[in-house]
């Protein structure tokens, strides 16, 4: 083995354990070599490093078997023809899938059980892009040629079928997005609580109508206006699911 693979080799292995302790809390006091020894998610992406390799490389065959074994292994299935990038992290790992032709970005975090998946059986480009430092949470599902922004977050058990924005929160099933930039998202289309009521807004526009003619039947007859009554027939309360 020439000592330039053996130096690319060594520094692969140190980027994923640096990776595995800076995202990581449980790495605390655990030696280098507790981490190569029991840390799945170390492990598959090791093993992803070795089948991609060979991919690329073209030999047939060897690239899957890897990939097998990885997953027997781990629980771990990652493809030898998806693309991931540098300080890639999986905690815990078991049941992650990540498709053929998903493409991972840099520093990018996943749970157990996330699925970089593809909705149907249509061939070509049908799984996730996911770009730079972002985390997907246990559980989450990510379906379709779709891309998540770079340093989004996607909840434990979100189902997402859309794009992602940039530095945006996405939650829920269907994942819609909960903060931007940091912010949480106002307007009806993030508040599932208050939603526009059609009904309620026609009431409310007759009510000030009926108000306005009556004020001008007592100007015109010399008697009483009736005032001022609550018009608005149900007053918006309680908390938005939009933090809004
Ligand atoms: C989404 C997550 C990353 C938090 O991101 P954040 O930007 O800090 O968002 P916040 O915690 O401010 O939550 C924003 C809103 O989304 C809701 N929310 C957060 N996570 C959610 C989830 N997984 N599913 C549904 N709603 C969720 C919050 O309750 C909050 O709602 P509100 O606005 O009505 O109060 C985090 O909740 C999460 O799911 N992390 C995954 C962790 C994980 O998988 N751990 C496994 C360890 S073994």
């Amino acid at each position: 083995m020439s000592r330039s693979l053996v130096n690319r080799l060594a520094k692969s292995v140190s980027g994923h354990v640096t990776a595995a302790r800076g995202r990581d809390p449980a790495t605390g006091g655990v030696s280098t070599v507790e981490i190569l020894a029991t840390w799945p998610g170390v492990h598959a992406v090791l093993v992803y490093r070795l089948a991609r390799r060979l991919h690329l490389a073209g030999v047939p065959l060897l690239p899957l078997v890897i990939s097998y074994l990885g997953r027997s292994l781990t629980g771990i299935e990652i493809h030898p023809g998806a693309k991931i990038g540098a300080g890639f992290f999986i905690d815990h790992g078991s049941g992650v899938v990540v498709g053929e032709t998903a493409e991972i970005g840099d520093n990018v975090t996943i749970y157990q059980g996330v699925t970089l998946g593809g909705t149907g059986f249509q061939a070509g480009k049908r799984h996730p892009t996911v770009e730079d430092n972002v985390t997907i949470g246990s559980g989450a599902k990510l379906l379709g040629p779709i891309t998540v922004g770079h340093g989004a977050k996607i909840g434990a058990n979100s189902v997402v079928v859309e794009d992602v924005p940039p530095r945006s929160t996405v939650v829920g099933n269907p994942g819609h997005p909960v903060k931007v930039e940091g912010r949480r998202v106002e307007g009806p289309d993030a508040d599932w609580i208050h939603l526009p009521d059609p009904l309620q807004d026609a009431v409310k526009s007759l009510s000030g109508r009926i108000k306005e003619l009556e004020k001008q039947v007592a100007d015109l007859s010399g008697t009483a206006d009736p005032g001022n009554e609550e018009t608005d027939p149900k007053p918006r309360k309680g908390r938005s699911s939009a933090g809004g």
